[in-house]
């Protein structure tokens, strides 16, 4: 499949960009001012205790900046963050590996922590609640249990499905924080920031446009700032315009709320074949030839937002705002 510009998943070009990209401390990390607010009196109070911090779950769709934030917290709190994936953990050996590395007051970062298996969760919740690790070792007749006292750690989970996430393991969680899509003005100000991080010069108007455009997710508007300093270098004399970011992001055919060929589709596709719908997801991923989970994941979520798109129990629906949008007429 081809490349998709607008993806909000990381690929790996973004990689090391996102590396140099990442604000270190609350104070540089731009927007989310809830969870900022909510974190930083968290932080102050645990640190006034002596006390690791309370874990905390983050969740929301992905590229809004859940690693960044664990690694913010990390250096807020002054302690090493040990980072792992859900997937990445097999085995209960595998957990009790990490765990037991940790220094006291560390934070263990599990991304896409749905995706733990039933095994490991089960080992997970006394170390969250009593910082101890039940391991069998041996198998058969002469299999025990083994107790493992652990330091006191801090668990950050981040995952891109809330729901998905088991009841008991989101009961503990104490912090549970949700990040939403940014609004423009603090896009505006990722913009900038990442444009004098690379050492571009870019007109608050050029930054504006691609901070509508890029779909209220800051890793996207990294990647689209990326691209535009490209065309500003061939075509322009490297400033970013606004004429060269317009002209820039026509080209790479990402519309003015920030849709692209993909979105296109499938909006075209619940209007034309299904009069607007209601349509159920895995019919209308079908007719374009996606994944239901990843329209679900990726593509519905923000079309949700701007309200081109309604859930009902019956499916998907296409809005007035959506007809207007391509300038379809409204089905009678
Ligand atoms: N609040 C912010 N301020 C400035 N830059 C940000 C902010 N949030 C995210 N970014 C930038 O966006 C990029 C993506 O963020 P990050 O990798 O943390 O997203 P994520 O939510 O972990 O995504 P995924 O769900 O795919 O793991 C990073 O390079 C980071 O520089
Ligand atoms: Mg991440």
């Amino acid at each position: 499949m081809e490349e998709r510009i607008l993806t909000n998943e990381a690929t790996h070009f973004d990689d090391s960009f996102e590396q140099s990209l990442r604000p270190q401390l609350l104070q540089q990390y731009i927007g989310q001012q809830q969870a900022k607010d909510n974190l930083s009196i968290f932080i102050e109070a645990a640190k006034g205790r002596e006390e690791s911090l309370d874990h905390v779950l983050l969740y929301g769709p992905p590229g809004l900046g859940k690693t960044t934030l664990a690694t913010v917290i990390g250096n807020e709190m002054g302690v090493n963050v040990r980072m792992t994936s859900g997937p990445a953990i097999e085995r209960p050996g595998d957990l009790a590996a990490v765990v037991s590395s940790l220094e006291p007051g560390d934070v263990l970062f599990i991304d896409e922590i749905h995706r733990l298996n039933r095994a490991i969760e089960e080992v997970l919740y006394p170390a969250m609640e009593d910082f101890c690790l039940d391991i069998m070792v041996g198998k058969g007749p002469t299999a025990r249990s083994v107790r493992l006292d652990l330091p006191p750690f801090t668990l950050i989970g981040a995952t891109t499905r809330a729901g998905s996430l088991s009841a008991p393991l989101r009961d503990r969680f104490g912090v549970p924080l949700r990040l939403e899509y940014y609004e423009v003005e603090p896009l505006t100000e990722i913009v900038i920031r990442s444009a004098g991080l690379f050492e571009v010069q870019i007109d608050p108007q050029a930054a504006v446009e691609l901070a509508k455009r890029s779909r209220g997710t800051p890793r996207i508007a990294n990647r689209l700032l990326r691209r535009v300093r490209d065309y500003a270098q061939v075509r322009g004399n490297g400033t970013i315009t606004l004429a060269i970011a317009q002209e820039a992001l026509d080209m790479l055919q990402v519309d003015h709320h920030g849709l692209d060929q993909i979105d296109h589709q499938l909006l075209q596709s619940m209007m034309e074949r299904f009069r607007g719908g209601p349509v159920g997801i895995d019919t209308l991923a079908a007719s374009i030839g996606e994944e239901s989970v990843t329209i679900e994941d990726v593509y519905e979520p923000y079309l949700l937002q701007i309200g081109f798109i309604q859930r009902t129990a019956r499916g998907r629906m296409a809005t007035e705002k959506a007809y207007a949008h391509f300038g379809y007429p409204l089905p009678q």
